[in-house]
């Protein structure tokens, strides 16, 4: 998947200048069948948009764990499937970078920039992003596909 405009520098896939708050073609399930692990590009995420969960992020982390979340980050509503899997495997939100931990859920460091990035600020944020953690779905890798468990 190319990248049509990345006018942050942040890796988000978006035809213009605003917050990604919105979907951008999600990838139709089929059935428990999320995902072909070839789909995914150097982001490690996409959306996925399923008839039991309404739509994912679904990826994988740099040691082969996939991962299925909520799509909704704690800050201000970008959609998590958009951004993108970090060196440390968790998943960094599209608009200010917040990052989570896949497997719980929980937000594991706040906003960041110049604005948002306030620590005070970003810390509030973290907490609550530990409290009101992304729901998490099981799933695994079968014939070269991620399917919830
Ligand atoms: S919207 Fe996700 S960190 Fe701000």
């Amino acid at each position: 998947m190319k990248l049509r405009c990345d006018p942050h520098g942040k890796g988000v896939d978006t035809p213009g200048p605003l917050p990604p708050v919105t979907h951008d073609h999600p990838i139709r399930a089929v059935g428990r069948r999320l995902v072909e692990v070839d789909r995914l590009d150097a982001r490690g995420v996409v959306e996925v948009d399923t008839a039991g969960h309404g739509v994912l992020a679904v990826g994988v982390t740099p040691d082969g764990a996939p991962f299925a979340v909520s799509n909704l980050c704690r800050h201000q509503f970008a959609k998590l499937g958009r951004g993108r899997v970090n060196a440390d495997g968790c998943l960094e939100c599209p608009w200010h970078r917040a990052d989570y931990d896949v497997h719980t859920g929980a937000m594991r460091s706040g906003p960041k920039g110049r604005v948002f990035g306030f620590l005070p600020y970003s810390a509030a944020i973290t907490v609550f992003g530990r409290i009101a953690t992304l729901r998490t779905f099981p799933v695994e890798v079968r014939d070269g596909a991620i399917w919830l468990s």
